[in-house]
């Protein structure tokens, strides 16, 4: 039977680490605040940023939420990441995604400042992580490999394989399997043969965005499943990956709920604290 990797006790075990670490700036006079944008109505989008938030108040964060109408223009978006790129109380900058249609989300990504780039989705942060030298690494994938470390699960040498390449996940979790000394393979819409690829891998990243996709005949025996899927079907949420069929061939495996969703919000608010500690001039883990 495979081990459940769970993303609720791990996630706790980070945000821990870092309400302390907010506590113990603050008692230096250094606060931490996360400004969250969301424009439009986009109901999962406005349960995300709810979660974000409240997860910020329980860490002593300072968050500011910024909903805007569906309507905004770029030029007001622009505008207001603007002001938010050069006020001082404000050290890290999320603008929830997707947007509505008629703004253009690159040009918003690349308007805000890099230093408080929280969701490291700025060119100049997607860059360093390519070299290998980052302050932020995007959530979901930073938060995969917070639980492959704390499941001393090794990344050295394995056949890692992800499916999906967006840039939010597929891509950055590549490149950091691959900084682990995995060796990496992405798959998409357009493979060819891909249950042949997925039964190579040592560590399987489901990113695909379809309920249950990922089925046990695509899974090597004693593979390590992670499933970064949030289908909603029929007011139910599926991952990627047909969990039952799945897991008793997995050595280890994360559920959906309760998986790689919370670390992705932890993960949030380390980037936040990280932020603040730079632009206090407090370099890496010393307080
Ligand atoms: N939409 C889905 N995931 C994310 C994320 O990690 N950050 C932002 N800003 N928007 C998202």
């Amino acid at each position: 039977m495979s081990k459940l990797i769970d993303g609720k006790q791990i996630s706790a075990s980070v945000k821990e680490r870092v309400r302390q670490e907010v506590s113990a700036l603050r008692a230096r006079g250094v606060s931490v605040g996360l400004a969250v944008i969301i424009v439009g109505e986009d109901p999962a989008s406005k349960i995300y940023v709810a979660n974000k938030k409240k997860a910020c108040e329980a860490l002593g964060i300072l968050s500011t939420e910024y909903a805007l109408p569906a309507e905004t223009t770029e030029e007001e978006l622009l505008s207001l990441i603007d002001r938010l790129n050069r006020d001082s109380g404000v050290n890290g900058i999320l603008c929830q995604l997707p947007l509505p249609r008629h703004l253009n989300e690159k040009n918003i990504l690349r308007a805000i400042a890099p230093e408080k780039d929280v969701d490291a989705f700025h060119p100049q942060n997607v860059g360093r992580i390519m070299i290998g030298d980052y302050d932020f690494v995007p959530c979901t994938p930073a938060g995969i490999m917070e639980m492959l470390a704390h499941e001393q699960i090794e990344v050295t040498g394995k056949r890692c394989v992800v499916i999906g390449r967006s840039n939010i996940v597929g891509k950055p979790m590549a490149m950091l399997l691959l900084h682990h000394n995995g060796t990496v393979t992405i798959c998409h819409s357009k493979t060819e043969n891909l249950r042949e690829i997925t039964k190579t891998a040592d560590i399987l990243v489901a990113a695909v965005g379809r309920a249950k996709f990922v089925t046990a005949d695509m899974v090597k025996e004693g593979a390590v499943v992670i499933d970064v899927g949030m289908n909603r079907v029929d007011g139910k949420l599926f991952g990627d990956v047909d969990f039952d069929a799945v897991a008793p061939k997995a050595s280890a495996i994360t559920p959906v709920p309760g998986g790689v969703g919370p670390m992705t919000i932890a993960m949030l608010m380390q980037n936040t604290l990280t932020a603040a500690k730079r632009q206090a001039g407090i370099s890496g883990d010393s307080l």
